[in-house]
C-alpha cells in the first residue's frame, strides 16, 4: 500500500470527508518519505471570520454550560481518542515523522491531559479571603475568559492543542486551531474525533471547538482579531517575538511557548550509565525536534572523555530510518529539507569556531531519495559560542566541560531561552543547588533524567525567550478564565476599607 493510500484508509476510520485532504491546492508531504500524501484546502479569511464569529457566538452558551458537564465533553473527547489511539499516533508518524512509540506516546499525552480536565471540571477553585470589614466576604471566582485561538507546531501536531483545548473546554472556552501548515492531516483527524464526541455529547453550540488549515496568514488574523482575548501560541521565538507585541497592543493574554536551549549538567559523582541513556534519548530522540530536547551537554571534565567516548558510541551505532519499514528504528527523518540546511549549517558554524564535529550529514535511504534523514551530531566544545547558543531543531549535541559547579551553573543559564533543564549527580547539595533560585533559570528543572518527556500533569512552560506561557497541567487553566474578586456585605453597616470616614448627614 503506498503512503498516500494508508492515509486515506486512516482518514476514513477517523471519519474525515474525503474532499477536505484529496481536492485542496496545499501539498502535504509525509518526512517519512518525501512523497505527497494529501491536499488540503486552506481556509480564508472569510472562512476564519466564520469561524470566530460562530466561537463568540457559542461562548456565550457554553460560559453558562456547568464546568462539570463540559468536563463530560472532554470526557467523550478521551473516549474518541483512546479508542483511535493506533491509528491516531500512526498519522503521526507518517505526518511528523516520529517513530511508532512516539506517536502513541504523543496521543498519550493527549489522553492524559483529557483525564486531568476531567477531573478539572470539577475543581475550578477560587479563594474566600479573610475581609478586614466587618459583617464581610470577600472571594474570588474564576469565570470562562472567551474564545481562545490555538496556534500549535509541526513537531508535537496534536497533544499540545489538546493541552490547551482540554483545559480551554472545561473552562468554558470555544477554541480556534490553526495547526501547522505541516501537519494538517493529523488535525482534521482530531477535528473529526472531536465531531464524533460532541454528536455523542448532544448539547454543544455549534462552533465550539473549529479548525482552521493555513499558513502564517490566517495565525495572522487570530493574532489580530478582538474576538479573541487568549492566543496560546507554540513555535519558534523569532514567531514569539511576531506576535507577542500585536497581542500586547490589543491587550490580549499570549501564552507563549517558544524555543528552547535545553542543557543537563553532569557531575562526577552521576550514574553514567542512566545518564547515558537518558542524554541519548533527550538529545537524539524525535530526531532533536522537540522544544524540550537536548542541545548542550555540560560534563566535569574528571568523567568528560568515559562520557562522550560511550556517547560516540551511541551516536554511531543508533538505528536511523523510516519507522514504518523498519519498527525498531530510534530516529526518523527531518521534518524537511530546509531543517537540514539549518543543521548542516549549525554544524559548518561549529567546524569554523574550532567546534570537534561527530557525526552529521545526510543519512541516504535509497528508497526515499526525497527524504531528509541525518545523522544525529555531537560537538566538541572548548567553551560555549557559536551555534550553542542558539537553538538549532535538529539533532545536534554541544558537549562542553566544566571544572567548577558554579561555572557549570553559569554556563547553564548563559542562553537567552529558558524551556527545560537537568542535572545528573548523586549530590545532595548540587541537585538542590540546581532547583534553587540561584539554579537553573528555566521553567522545568529535573535531576537524573534529560530535560524532554515532561508529564502533563505539571506546568509546561518556560521562561526568557521561550516566552513565559505555561499549559497543561498544575494550575495553568487559570489562563482560560478570568478572575473575578468580589465582597458582600452582609450587615447593616457600610465600614469601608482601610478606615477611611465618609459620613453624609
Ligand atoms: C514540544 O516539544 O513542543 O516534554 C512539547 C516533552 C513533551 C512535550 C514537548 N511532553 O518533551
Amino acid at each position: 500500500m503506498t503512503l498516500a493510500a494508508e492515509v486515506d484508509s486512516l482518514l476514513e476510520t477517523f471519519g474525515v470527508a474525503r474532499e477536505r485532504y484529496r481536492r485542496g491546492s496545499r501539498a502535504v508531504r509525509s518526512p517519512l518519505t518525501g512523497e505527497v500524501v494529501a491536499n488540503v484546502q486552506d481556509a480564508n479569511a472569510a472562512d476564519a471570520d466564520r469561524a470566530i464569529e460562530q466561537a463568540k457566538d457559542a461562548f456565550l452558551a457554553w460560559r453558562l454550560t456547568p464546568p462539570p458537564r463540559r468536563g463530560e465533553l472532554v470526557r467523550m473527547l478521551g473516549e474518541e481518542l483512546r479508542a483511535a489511539k493506533p491509528a491516531l499516533g500512526r498519522l503521526v508518524t507518517i505526518e511528523a515523522g516520529k517513530i511508532l512509540s512516539e506517536g502513541q506516546g504523543e496521543v498519550q499525552e493527549m489522553l492524559d491531559i483529557c483525564d486531568f480536565a476531567l477531573g478539572l471540571s470539577r475543581q475550578l477553585y477560587g479563594l474566600i479571603i479573610a475581609s478586614e470589614r466587618p459583617n464581610h466576604r470577600m472571594m474570588e471566582q474564576w469565570h470562562p475568559l472567551g474564545p481562545v485561538a490555538v496556534i500549535t507546531s509541526f513537531n508535537f501536531p496534536v497533544a499540545v492543542w489538546s493541552w490547551n483545548a482540554a483545559l480551554a473546554l472545561v473552562c468554558g472556552c470555544p477554541v480556534i486551531w490553526k495547526p501547522s501548515q505541516k501537519t494538517p492531516l493529523t488535525a482534521l483527524a482530531v477535528q473529526a474525533l472531536y465531531e464524533r464526541a460532541v454528536a455523542r455529547f448532544g448539547d454543544a453550540p455549534d462552533g465550539l471547538s473549529a479548525l482552521l488549515i493555513g499558513g502564517p496568514e490566517i495565525g495572522e488574523l487570530l493574532v489580530d482579531d478582538v474576538r479573541l482575548p487568549l492566543v496560546s501560541a507554540t513555535g519558534s521565538t523569532a514567531m514569539g517575538r511576531k506576535i507577542g507585541p500585536r497581542l500586547a497592543r490589543r491587550f490580549a493574554r499570549a501564552l507563549l511557548e517558544l524555543g528552547g536551549n535545553n542543557a543537563s549538567i553532569v557531575c562526577p559523582s552521576a550514574d553514567l550509565d542512566l545518564a547515558l541513556r537518558a542524554i541519548a534519548f533527550a538529545a537524539i530522540g524525535t530526531a532533536g525536534q522537540r522544544c524540550t530536547s537536548l542541545r548542550r551537554l555540560i560534563v566535569h571534565r574528571s568523567i568528560y572523555d568515559g562520557l562522550i567516548a560511550k556517547l560516540k558510541q551511541v551516536y554511531a551505532s543508533v538505528r536511523i530510518g523510516n519507522p514504518l519499514l523498519q519498527p525498531d528504528v530510534l530516529v526518523g527523518p527531518l521534518i524537511d529539507s530546509a531543517a537540514f540546511h539549518k543543521m548542516e549549517a549549525a554544524l559548518a558554524e561549529a567546524r569554523a569556531v574550532g567546534g570537534g564535529v561527530f557525526g552529521g550529514g545526510r543519512y541516504e535511504l535509497a528508497q526515499h531519495p526525497e527524504a531528509l534523514y541525518a545523522r544525529p551530531a555531537l560537538v566538541e566544545l572548548p567553551r560555549q559560542i557559536g551555534p550553542a547558543l542558539r537553538e538549532t531543531f535538529a539533532p545536534i549535541l554541544y558537549v562542553m566541560p566544566y571544572s567548577e559547579f558554579d561555572d557549570a551553573l553559569a554556563m547553564h543559564n548563559a542562553v537567552p531561552y529558558g524551556l527545560s533543564s537537568s542535572i545528573f549527580t548523586a549530590d545532595l547539595r548540587e541537585a538542590e543547588m540546581f532547583l534553587s533560585a540561584a539554579g537553573s533559570d528555566c521553567g522545568i528543572a529535573n535531576v537524573n533524567m534529560g530535560p524532554s518527556g515532561a508529564e502533563i500533569g505539571g506546568a509546561f512552560g518556560g521562561e526568557k525567550e521561550t516566552g513565559g506561557g505555561r499549559e497543561a497541567g498544575s494550575d495553568s487553566w487559570k489562563a482560560y478564565m478570568r478572575r473575578l474578586t468580589s465582597a458582600i456585605n452582609y450587615g447593616r453597616e457600610l465600614p469601608l476599607a482601610q478606615g477611611v470616614r465618609f459620613d453624609i448627614d
